[in-house]
């Protein structure tokens, strides 16, 4: 089953609650959460405090990107907040192995993702400490990008060598995903799609929420 994970990095935060709703009335699955810490990523956005404000909100999961230089210093504040999922970057100077261990520690469910100049491969040896492995599909940092569709590529590598041992990790992609390439990116072997401008843009959110899934189902 394909789920939609709507960034709310391109939401309007004076009506959170409201917009977590529309997303749920549509069907989304997950809740994608960009943390940016200002040296990771150039840009700046919102730590732990709102999402548990948005933990209050919604039974959704709780899909969170940290885009973090230090990621291993707030495990707890995340996993506290309420997160599902806590997705790390494979290019942080911490040994990515024991981050993971920690949050599976902290019951939550382990994510790593790669910038897109990162080879695919160093995802491979930390497969079985995965619960979730998501390929970056612009440049970390800001919404509103280009898809960039030699990210196809990746996820079919992922795809191979995920089925190729027999393991059970959801693969998801982020970045520049809308109508116009739902569908192929799930026929390449995605899982989960994670679209924030493309589902916030004009409002329609519930609307575009459904679109993407009819398109991504080849509807
Ligand atoms: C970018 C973030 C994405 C972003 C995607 O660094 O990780 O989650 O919100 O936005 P769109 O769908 O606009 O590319
Ligand atoms: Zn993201």
């Amino acid at each position: 089953m394909i789920k939609i994970a709507p960034s709310f990095l391109s939401a309007d935060f004076r009506a959170l609650e409201q917009q977590v709703r529309s997303v749920e009335d549509a069907g989304a699955e997950y809740i994608h959460l960009d943390i940016m810490d200002g040296h990771f990523v150039p840009n700046l956005t919102f730590g732990p405090l709102v999402v548990e404000a948005i933990r209050k909100t919604t039974d959704l999961v709780l899909d969170v990107h940290l885009m973090i230089a230090e990621p291993g210093k707030y495990i707890g504040d995340f996993a506290d907040a309420g997160a599902d999922i806590l997705t790390v970057h494979m290019e942080v100077e911490e040994d990515v192995s024991t981050l993971l261990t920690r949050i599976r520690e902290a019951n939550v469910k382990a994510g790593a993702t790669l910038r897109p100049s990162t080879p695919v491969k160093a995802l491979f040896p930390l497969l079985p400490a995965l619960d979730l492995a998501l390929i970056m599909s612009v440049e970390p940092g800001f919404g509103g990008q280009a898809f960039m569709p030699e990210s196809l590529d990746r996820v079919r590598a992922l795809k191979a060598e995920i089925a190729r041992r027999g393991l059970d990790v959801e693969i998801e992609i982020d970045g520049g995903i809308g109508v116009d390439n739902a569908r192929e990116v799930v026929a390449t072997g995605a899982q989960v799609l994670v679209s924030g401008s493309a589902i916030f843009r004009n409002g329609a959110i519930a609307e575009n929420v459904r679109a993407i899934r009819r398109a991504a189902m080849g509807g």
